[in-house]
């Protein structure tokens, strides 16, 4: 799958853009504030018909205008398409494949699979379960309907449980006929999702160990295990006892959302021992071994969209990790960074192919 070209119209801080000419490897480079991260996003936009780094479409709009437009050509072997976003906030959002207009964006996932890494998961996905949770939910979202179905469900009648537990003032106000029969729904939709997590965290594990092993010129090991309740039984039975507490604490608090992905290095826990190059290069292990799975589920190469990526990584694993990317089974790469030297001169000195895109205040140069 192969970006041709994209052409943004008031994309945050692009009045108008527009760039042909991508090839394998591509480099955003330019100073703080110029507006990489703004264009990786908008291929991420072209390929999912949503930001990557922001939640809302208002956020994307230039400032002070009415409209937003991302219109990207791409290959997938003989087949030629033509995407358009177009975002009108009062209006419903109109997005368009080869002309056509599909009803819903979920419509699109499957179709132009992407990756991206942004430079604050290195910190969110260390610290919070719940962002490698979305990590991974993000991508498996992409191939699995059946996943995205189960996790819909299993999320509403969350809401709906954690709705009745704070709306009873006292024990003998709470439902608990209602509550056991919303235990037992949850009980499908959760053994769906445990199951595929637990086979996607097994195949993300064996990954994760080689990429990291590359990348840390096989220095330390590190290692990925998924952790659930669902281990010790069914949900419906958990749920049940640990009603009482769930009414004190107002929230359900047994249940596939308190989930993990647990990070080890050298067998010891992460975030205590690993220093700040060892912890981004984790994190990009991780991001590839995402990537590698949606390979396997997917019928063309993701995008892979790296923001950021090589700040406090050295020279040798900057090297390690590019000859990785260009060399080996991976896509059409997008990669910014904020030196406009040092991904260039790598590459060059290793005969790597890349097309480079200059960035300064907005205005963009190619090459
Ligand atoms: N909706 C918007 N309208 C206009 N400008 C915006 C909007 N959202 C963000 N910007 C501006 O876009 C500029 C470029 O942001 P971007 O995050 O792409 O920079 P960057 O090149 O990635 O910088 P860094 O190297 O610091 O990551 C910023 O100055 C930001 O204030
Ligand atoms: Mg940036």
């Amino acid at each position: 799958m192969i970006l041709k070209s994209i052409i943004l119209t008031n994309y945050r801080n692009y009045p108008t853009c527009t760039i042909q000419g991508f090839k394998k490897v591509n480099l955003f480079l330019g100073k703080n504030g110029s507006g990489k991260t703004n264009l990786l996003d908008s291929i991420y936009y072209t390929a999912l018909g949503k930001s990557y780094f922001s939640s809302k479409d208002s956020d994307i709009m230039k400032w002070g205008e009415e409209f937003f437009r991302v219109e990207s050509r791409i290959e997938k072997a003989t087949q030629k398409f033509k995407i358009e976003h177009a975002v009108i906030p009062s209006k419903k959002k109109e997005t368009k494949i080869n002309g056509k207009a599909i009803e819903k964006l979920s419509q699109l996932l499957g179709q132009f699979p992407a990756v991206a890494i942004a430079p604050k998961e290195v910190y969110t996905l260390l610290s919070a379960s719940q962002e490698r949770r979305k990590a991974c939910d993000r991508v498996i979202a992409q191939f699995d309907k059946q996943y995205t179905a189960a996790l819909i469900l299993y999320n509403s009648l969350l809401k709906r449980r954690n709705q009745l537990l704070k709306d009873s003032k006292s024990m003998s106000d709470l439902n608990i006929e209602l509550i056991k029969v919303i235990d037992k729904q949850m009980d499908a939709p959760a053994k769906t999702i445990y199951q595929t997590r637990l086979k996607f965290a097994e195949n993300i594990r064996q990954e994760f160990r080689e990429n990291y092993k590359t990348i840390s010129n096989e220095q330390e090991e590190a290692d990925l295990f998924y952790q659930s309740s669902l281990e010790t039984g069914n949900l419906s039975d958990q749920l049940y006892k640990c009603l009482e507490s769930d009414f004190y604490k107002k929230r359900t608090t047994v249940g596939i959302h308190k989930d993990d992905y647990v990070f080890r290095i050298n067998d010891k826990h992460l975030n205590t021992f690993a220093s700040q190059g060892q912890l981004k290069s984790f994190i990009i292990s991780f991001k590839l071994s995402l990537f590698r799975i949606l390979c396997n589920n997917s019928s063309h190469l993701p995008f892979l969209i790296l923001d950021d990526i090589f700040d406090k990584i050295d020279s040798s694993r900057t090297t390690a990790l590019l000859n990785l990317l260009s060399k080996g089974d991976f896509g059409q790469i997008f990669i910014s960074d904020a030196d406009k030297n040092r991904l260039p001169e790598i590459l060059k000195k290793n005969d790597l192919e890349f097309f480079g895109v200059i960035i300064e205040s907005g205005n963009i140069e190619t090459q």
